[in-house]
């Protein structure tokens, strides 16, 4: 499985979200992290880190691991072109700039018919903008909210996930990557079920077919002309 973790704008959240789903799906899958991003916010964790619960490279290796996650950098891919994934999460915070760019890159995401899943980071319900955009915004109404937290900033510099820290605000914080990681299990499977169920239509449709252009080359009294 390849999930493409996306969004076009600076800062967003995308390396926190990579790294602490990786930590989740690691508790029971293999997982490679691949950093896209020139800035190598992954790798640089990686470096803090003494022992990283899953992999970190800049690049894939098909086979090696049940899953890869791809931290992408914060701009458009060159000719528009995404890479290849079973889904992609595209982060976006909840303050107009950056619900700006969010809407270009669904929009791209839209364009070139791939699957996706939105991860609202640090929201603020003080924040009555941020409030009102979480509420009202069609897009935003299967996303999947990941509180701004301290936790979440300062997981980095230890080296370490929220996954292995410990409390009360540890405890949060995982429930939300928790919750992150079902969503996407549970839009990967209802992808499957629908990409069978195409299949099995297309399959009936040439049967069909078949069927049809056999009967044209038989009598009406079933023998071969
Ligand atoms: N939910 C959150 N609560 C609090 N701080 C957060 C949260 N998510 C991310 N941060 C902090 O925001 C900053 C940017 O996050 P991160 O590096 O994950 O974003 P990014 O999109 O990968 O950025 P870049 O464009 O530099 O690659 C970091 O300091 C990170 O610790
Ligand atoms: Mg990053």
């Amino acid at each position: 499985m390849r999930l493409v973790i996306t969004g076009f704008k600076g800062g967003i959240g995308r390396t926190s979200t990579t790294l602490n789903l990786a930590a989740r799906i690691a508790e029971r899958r293999s997982v490679l992290v691949n950093d896209q991003d020139p800035q190598c916010g992954a790798l640089a964790w990686a470096a803090l880190s003494d022992q990283t619960p899953f992999a970190v490279a800049r690049a894939s290796s098909p086979g090696l691991f049940d899953v890869e996650i791809v931290d992408m950098p914060p701009s458009m891919p060159i000719k528009e072109q995404m890479p290849d994934a079973d889904l992609y999460l595209v982060v976006t915070t909840l303050d107009a700039a950056s619900y700006t760019v969010f809407l270009r890159t669904v929009a791209l995401l839209t364009e070139q018919g791939k699957p996706y899943l939105v991860v609202a980071n640090r929201y603020r319900p003080a924040r009555g903008e941020q409030k009102r955009r979480l509420a009202e915004e069609p897009l935003l109404a299967q996303a999947i909210v990941i509180r701004d937290r301290a936790i979440l900033s300062s997981y980095y510099e230890r080296g370490t996930t929220i996954f292995a820290l410990e409390g009360k605000r540890a405890q949060a914080a995982q429930a939300e990557f928790i919750a992150l990681s079902n969503a996407i299990e549970s839009m990967l499977k209802a992808l499957k079920r629908a990409a069978q169920r195409q299949a099995k239509k297309a399959s009936s449709l040439r049967k069909q077919r078949v069927s049809r252009h056999t009967q044209k080359k038989l009598t009406p009294s079933g023998r071969q002309a």
